[in-house]
């Protein structure tokens, strides 16, 4: 469904992202991980038309390589962000109408947007100013913008950052949701190793922009290339 092809990013001297290639499923959960700085959230900028870049992207066995931002958010990949980034002044309601006018959506649906602010919960929030909302509303607002865009693909760049146990676990949840009931294909960038090991098929890690190794989250675990780039380094988080 989603393909890169030996995808090269230079900022300067630095090859964030260095001759990557791998391919992800339809209907697929597709975990990233690796150390700090590796080149995880470029590899999403790089898919969404961000940066220009070496080698090809395709999608749906379409060239997106060179395509505008918005044009491929209207392909149907959308993503959300590391930082939580919400429309402070908007309400929950309207910033998911927000994302209901992009995407492959169409226009806005206002009787989607009911539907998704359903769907990740926020019933009860849907006046709130988004501002006002916890660090899991915020992120579920993230998600539910995304999704009103009616995307193929959900892209997610560390979106357990900062959550404790229980927040962790209902967004884990609300993930398996998306992909189960809606049929959504997802790309998921994590530290956190026990969410990549349950939620995820398959599990790429990547290190100074290589890719280190692809396979089932339980074999990438106990692969010592991984253990000697990323699960030794005490900064990853496995709990
Ligand atoms: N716009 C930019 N200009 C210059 N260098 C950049 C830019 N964006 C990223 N980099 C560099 O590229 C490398 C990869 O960064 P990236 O943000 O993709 O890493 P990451 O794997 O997402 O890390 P983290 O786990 O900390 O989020 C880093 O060395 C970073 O400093
Ligand atoms: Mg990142």
């Amino acid at each position: 469904m989603l393909k890169a092809i030996n995808v090269t990013k230079r900022f300067g001297e630095l090859k964030a992202v260095n001759d990557l290639s791998f391919e992800v499923q339809q209907g697929q959960v597709f975990g990233i991980a690796g150390p700090n700085g590796a080149g995880k959230s470029t590899v999403f900028n790089l898919i969404t038309g961000v940066y220009k870049y070496e080698g090809n992207i395709e999608f749906n066995g379409r060239d997106i390589t060179g395509m505008p931002p918005y044009r491929i958010a209207k392909a149907g990949i959308a993503r959300t962000f590391q930082i939580p980034q919400t429309f402070p002044s908007l309400n929950v309601q309207k910033s998911i109408s927000v994302g209901s006018r992009f995407g492959a959506s169409g226009g806005l649906d206002l009787a989607y947007v009911d539907e998704v602010i359903r769907f990740v919960e926020l019933e009860q929030e849907r006046s709130k100013n988004t501002g006002l909302l916890t660090l899991l509303g915020k992120k579920k607002l993230m998600i539910g913008a995304s999704l009103a865009t009616k995307p193929k693909i959900l892209m997610l760049d560390e979106p357990m950052a900062g959550c404790n146990a229980t927040e962790i676990k209902s967004l884990m949840e609300l993930i398996a949701k998306i992909n189960q009931e809606l049929g959504i294909t997802i790309i998921i960038i994590e530290h956190f190793m026990k969410v990549l090991t349950e939620l995820t098929e398959i599990l790429l890690i990547i290190e100074s922009g290589r890719k280190i190794c692809q396979d089932e989250p339980a074999k990438v675990t106990n692969d010592p290339k991984v253990i000697e780039c990323y699960l030794g380094d005490p900064n990853a988080e496995r709990a």
